[in-house]
């Protein structure tokens, strides 16, 4: 496994390879992120995964100093993983004069994590688009934990004509539901015992709808479920998976997200559900 962290260097480990998967992460790698390299693995010889801590998609008020910076680690991880090549560039590196043009993301990316974090989305795009331009992937692969996400990156790619097939993995939990996430760390004993609440109450949202109950009334009991138990809800919100706006009549394919906060740490996550076409929707 090859470590790069500049343009020559990664342009030298590409050189010869024919088709490539790239795994964007920002580090701190759990297993969740090692499922994705899995399925890279399947698509392709050659695995890259970058690491980048992107300051861009950080808002000023949110934790890209203290976000967990564990480089070593991430790499002995990977080289287990059998990836190919680490690009772990500085922000210099990517960044070498400040960023002036950015990628516009489509309108859904100022709806629910937008709302609370503006202009992530237009930093996740920018810098994800900087990353197909340098690698050059031919697949890459984005987990259905951050939905949304994996929603604009994928409008991204398409409308913008970037050769690339964007391959979804699912999300990976923990024994007891809670997603795997390199934020999970900043929980403390008593909050991540209740981080698996936000799980459990987007199932049983999706048994809700399964079960007819309208939208409106299943984020409404989602969200005071959430904060009986001491959460502050940003949102919980039903949704279509080929929009991702609120479902209109004959949608079938749904999807329920959640972004609560615990103390000061911030979870997301989302569960899919299918519906009957006379469900009343
Ligand atoms: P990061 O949060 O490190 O996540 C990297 C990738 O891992 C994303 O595609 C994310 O959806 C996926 N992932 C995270 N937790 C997962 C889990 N429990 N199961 C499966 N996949 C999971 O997302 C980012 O970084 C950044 O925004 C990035 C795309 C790299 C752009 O900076």
């Amino acid at each position: 496994m090859l470590i790069v962290a500049d343009r020559p260097g990664l342009k030298r480990a590409l050189a010869a390879r024919e088709e490539v998967a790239l795994v964007p992460t920002m580090g701190n790698l759990h297993d969740g992120h090692l499922k994705l390299v899995e399925l890279a693995r399947g698509r392709s010889a050659c695995v890259v995964v970058s690491i980048f801590v992107n300051p861009l998609q950080f808002g000023p008020s949110e934790d890209l100093a203290t976000y967990p910076r564990t480089l070593a680690e991430d790499c002995a991880k990977l080289e287990r993983a059998g990836a190919s090549v680490v690009f772990a560039p500085s922000e210099t590196v990517l960044y070498p004069r400040p960023q002036r043009v950015f990628v516009e993301p489509p309108p859904i990316a100022g709806d629910l994590c937008g709302a609370f974090r503006p202009g992530h989305f237009r930093g996740v795009a920018t810098v994800v688009l900087k990353l197909f331009h340098l690698v050059g992937p031919r697949f890459a692969v984005f987990g259905k934990k951050d939905y949304q996400q994996l929603f604009i990156i994928r409008a991204m790619a398409e409308q913008l004509d970037v050769p690339v097939e964007i391959v979804a993995g699912e999300t990976l939990r923990a024994a007891d539901g809670l997603a795997l996430s390199s934020r999970n760390g900043y929980l403390g004993p008593v909050e991540r015992a209740q981080a698996p609440r936000l799980y459990q109450v987007l199932r049983e949202c999706a048994q809700a709808l399964t079960a007819g109950t309208r939208c409106a009334d299943v984020e409404q009991a989602g969200r005071a479920r959430l904060e009986s138990h001491g959460w502050r809800v940003d949102y919980v919100a039903v949704r279509s998976q080929a929009t991702l706006s609120p479902p209109v009549r004959g949608d079938t394919a749904l999807v329920v997200l959640g972004a609560a906060w615990l103390g000061r740490t911030r979870l997301i996550d989302n569960v899919e559900v299918l519906i009957g076409e006379d469900s009343g929707l």
